[in-house]
């Protein structure tokens, strides 16, 4: 819940109402949270908010009026993100949400690897005219056995939103659970399992373990990650978990060292030509983040971004600003600048105030890159001859009366 959820909204008094569209369809439970102040409307030029999931953005024309956009998942490829910033559009997505969702099928994953469940799902089709069956599963079932993952190695590498809960989930299997992340948050490192042990070397990871679970976001610097030499390393029974990105994984490599016998599989959640049919490699069709709680989670974290963000100025999660969270506004006006990253520009919005004889009572300057985000709470309520004054500065996108 964030602070100012289920309050009215009021602007000198009268009750202010915040238009939305959804590009895709959202989750009812979502838009629920989007209360009677809120308004659906069908085209993006009468919205101050949008929802969106997968529908391209880029060729769309954004109004001056559109505030925000919430994306209900974690990509924003489909976001034009930059010229949102230029136009003073926050765009937030929704981490995490859809965590468990993803978690569940990476257990799935180890487990298919760890027998031929498919192979034997296939086989039980292939015979389901022939009156033996029964009986002849019990001598052709052994093709298919495996190995149980309790007592095996895990490796996580990535502790986030989504390796922490694999990681802590394996602990519960009694898996015995080895986590490698350099840049783990606070957050992720109070709600990691104690039973998960540190690793500061990921090279361990790749010559101990028997499952080898990747967790990280895709960058410049992880980009193929594991390729041949990092393979070379590992045991030939080794089982790669791919549930992050595909790019991450040097796949052409993984194709050669399963057929070569010196991987024992690839489980991917990202279909594509290279490992699609090959031998060893067990592909799933993107199904990660494809549950229906998921879909709600990021439904409900979305609209509850756009709340915050309309009702109290608040960033939290946002792609293209900095966070930034002031609570609730205490004071009588609360004044929110989407501007460039710049010097000097802090001193001359004090200026304004002081000519307009506006007293601030609290503030707060926050910059992501080339953007920065600026809120004021006010002793008395922000007048126009301000908001001109402030709007009539270089790199100063937009100003939002919050209160
Ligand atoms: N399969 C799906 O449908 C699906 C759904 C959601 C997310 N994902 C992908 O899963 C991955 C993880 O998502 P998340 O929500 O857990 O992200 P997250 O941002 O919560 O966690 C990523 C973690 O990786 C760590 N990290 C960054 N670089 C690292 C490195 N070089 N070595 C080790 N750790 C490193 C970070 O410190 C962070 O803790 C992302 O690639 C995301 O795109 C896939």
């Amino acid at each position: 819940m964030f602070a100012g959820q289920g309050q009215q909204c009021k602007s000198e008094g009268k009750l202010k109402m915040f238009n939305y569209v959804c590009l895709n369809p959202i989750a009812q439970i979502g838009l629920d949270v989007l209360d009677e102040n809120y308004r659906k409307v069908e085209d993006v030029k009468d919205a101050q908010a949008a929802l969106v999931r997968s529908a391209s953005m880029h060729d769309m024309e954004l109004p001056d009026s559109l505030d925000v956009v919430a994306r209900a998942g974690a990509g924003v490829n489909n976001i034009p993100l930059d010229q949102c910033a230029e136009q003073g559009i926050v765009v937030f997505n929704t981490p995490g949400a859809n965590a468990n969702g993803v978690k569940e099928l990476v257990l799935a994953g180890m487990l298919m690897a760890s027998r031929d469940i498919n192979g034997g799902i296939n086989w039980v089709v292939d015979e389901k005219e022939n009156a033996e069956l029964a009986k002849l599963t019990e001598t052709q079932k052994k093709a298919y056995a495996g190995c149980e993952i309790a007592g095996k190695k895990l490796g996580v590498i990535g502790l986030g939103a989504i390796g922490i809960r694999v990681a802590n989930a394996a602990t519960h299997l009694d898996m015995e659970v080895y986590g490698y992340d350099p840049y783990i948050s606070v957050n992720a490192a109070w709600n990691l399992s104690r039973n998960v042990k540190h690793v500061r070397n990921v090279e361990d990871i790749y010559r101990e373990c028997d499952y080898i679970s990747i967790h990280v976001p895709l960058l410049d610097t992880t980009r193929k990650m594991i390729n041949e030499e990092v393979i070379a390393m590992m045991k030939p029974t080794a089982v790669i978990l791919n549930f992050a990105r595909d790019l991450l994984v040097d796949e052409e490599a993984v194709v050669a060292a399963l057929a070569q016998g010196r991987l024992k599989r690839y489980i991917s959640d990202f279909p594509n030509n290279t490992t699609a049919g090959k031998e060893g490699c067990i592909v799933i069709p993107h199904l990660g983040a494809s549950t229906e709680e998921s879909e709600d989670n990021c439904a409900v974290m979305a609209a509850q971004e756009i709340r915050n963000y309309l009702e109290n100025g608040n960033i939290r999660n946002s792609v293209n600003f900095p966070n930034c969270d002031m609570g609730e506004c205490t004071t009588e006006g609360r004044v929110a600048v989407l501007h460039k990253n710049s010097k000097g520009v802090i001193g001359k919005f004090t200026s304004i105030f002081g000519e307009c004889d506006i007293n601030i009572a609290n503030m707060t300057n926050k910059s992501k890159g080339d953007y920065a985000y600026s809120m004021f709470d006010l002793d008395t309520p922000m007048t126009e001859e301000a908001v001109e004054k402030m709007k009539a500065m270089k790199g100063v996108m937009k100003v939002r009366i919050v209160k």
